[in-house]
């Protein structure tokens, strides 16, 4: 589903001087996978999660997406592909504050009809995603009246608005009290099971590895410990 090649990106800080965030890391993720990714800050993980999802192009090395090499693709076909297969949760907090828990959930769907790709407004759809996320009573809330955990379940009912085959998280209960870790877990274990969705997770708490199918620990730029 994801394959990354021998996969690498350096960052130029500098003329001098370069960081090797992701060295040469070659890896399979297989549909139905839980991945977990694990690692010390600044071991390469969001550079990693971000190279799986086409989000960073890599310094050399291939990133396929369901069969396709998607840098071989011109920029209008790469985010179509990416539009369709995959759902992004970033390590920061990405609600817009001025649109309403149902607004926000929506957005996927306003940017594809901005493009002409679909007249449908998404507001069925979002209404059922906060209600599967538990937040029915909150469509009308904006991020600011709700709890940090809430919001965190609001970012995942959008990450499922385009109906994605990939979920791509990036510490997504970093900020969050240890029960609602759980809760928010939970739902990525209910997600994975019930919508078959395949998950990338980074987290940089190792008791979480136990929700995932596959660990993967990253040191200095690359895997570490876990299977190709
Ligand atoms: N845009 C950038 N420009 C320059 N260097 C960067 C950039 N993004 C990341 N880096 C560097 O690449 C390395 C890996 O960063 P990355 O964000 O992937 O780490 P991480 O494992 O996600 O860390 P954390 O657990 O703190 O989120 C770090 O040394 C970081 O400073
Ligand atoms: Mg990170």
């Amino acid at each position: 589903m994801i394959e990354l090649q021998n996969v690498a990106k350096t960052y130029q800080i500098s003329q001098e001087n370069l960081v090797n965030a992701v060295r040469g890391v070659t890896t399979t993720i297989d549909p139905g996978e839980f991945v977990v990714i694990t690692g010390r800050s600044g071991s390469g993980k969001t550079t990693l999660l971000n190279l799986a999802a086409g989000l960073t192009k890599p310094t050399s090395g291939k990133v396929i997406l369901d069969g396709v090499d998607l840098w071989g693709l011109s920029d209008s076909r790469q985010s179509a592909l990416r539009g369709k297969s995959l759902g992004f949760i970033f390590q920061f907090p990405s609600l817009l504050p001025a649109l309403t828990t149902l607004d926000n959930v929506r957005l996927p769907v306003t940017f594809r009809s901005a493009e002409g790709a679909r007249d449908n407004d998404g507001t069925d759809r979002a209404a059922a995603l906060l209600k599967s996320v538990g937040l029915s009573d909150k469509a009308k809330a904006y991020p600011r009246q709700l709890s940090a955990g809430q919001q965190q379940r609001v970012v995942i009912a959008r990450a499922l608005m385009n109906d994605p085959k990939v979920l791509l998280a990036d510490e997504p209960t970093s900020n969050l009290d240890e029960q609602t870790e759980r809760e928010i877990m939970e739902l990525f274990r209910e997600i994975h099971t019930e919508r078959q969705l395949t998950v990338v997770m980074v987290t940089h708490t190792t008791q979480l590895i136990s929700y995932g199918t596959r660990a993967i620990e990253m040191a200095n730029g690359q895997i570490i410990n876990g299977r190709n």
